[in-house]
């Protein structure tokens, strides 16, 4: 009798468990798009990414002029730039800025992103053009789109015993620790943009 009270008990713990499991599951809509659709879903992101790497490199080159690099860390940060946060609201976008190599250990891409950057360096490296690439991910479609290096950025993110100067280089290592993000040439591919778009089509 006691062991069959207890094999009960088990098989009720254990159908509770599998039906709250499948409770919490979320209900995901897996988009589909037509090819003129993906290619509106390219665009709409590729605007977010320039707008908001136009809107970065303006501040930063005001700011390295006023005070150079070293007054000019912080805003190579991408928080708090309310352009960039009312046209994401406008496209039902979030926008953010990631990498292989991270200065700031919050920008680290994950897998999918590090699949496209590796491809995105190989393309570089033998002298092809990178493109951006649309992702869909249920609910979601996903743009990455490349930041490459030019010569301004060398201040912050190149060879550390010449481009860096001492005292930039000290204070990059003083707010990172782990900073990674130092070595880059010109033309090189510092990260991409990763703009999260609403696959409900309606803002299209
Ligand atoms: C004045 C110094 C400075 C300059 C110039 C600069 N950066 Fe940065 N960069 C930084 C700092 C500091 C961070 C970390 C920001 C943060 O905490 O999110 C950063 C972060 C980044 C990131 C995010 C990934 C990471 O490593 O955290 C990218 C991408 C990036 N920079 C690209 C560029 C590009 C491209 C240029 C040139 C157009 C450039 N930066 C110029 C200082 C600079």
């Amino acid at each position: 009798m006691r062991n069959f009270i207890i094999l009960l008990t088990s098989i009720f713990l254990l159908s509770a468990m599998i039906f709250v499991g499948c409770g919490n599951k979320k209900e995901t809509k897996k988009v589909t798009l037509t090819e003129s659709e993906r290619t509106e879903y390219m665009e709409k992101g590729q605007d977010l990414s320039s707008e908001t790497q136009k809107v970065l490199g303006s501040n930063l080159m005001k700011a390295i002029k006023e005070g150079g690099p070293i007054n000019a860390l912080e805003f190579c940060n991408i928080q708090a730039y309310p352009l960039t946060d009312s046209m994401a609201t406008a496209l039902k976008a979030h926008i953010t800025r990631v990498t292989d190599k991270p200065r700031n250990q919050a920008n680290t891409a994950n897998e999918n992103e590090l699949t496209y950057i590796a491809s995105a360096k190989e393309k570089l490296s033998a002298g092809e053009q990178v493109s951006p690439e649309i992702r869909v991910m249920d609910d979601k479609v996903i743009g990455y789109y490349p930041i490459i290096t030019n010569q301004m950025c060398m201040q912050c993110h190149g060879s550390e015993n010449d481009q860096i100067s001492e005292e930039t280089l000290a204070r990059i290592n003083e707010l990172y620790p782990n900073d990674q993000a130092t070595g880059y040439g010109v033309g090189e591919l510092r990260g991409i943009w990763v703009v999260e778009m609403d696959g409900e089509k309606d803002h299209l």
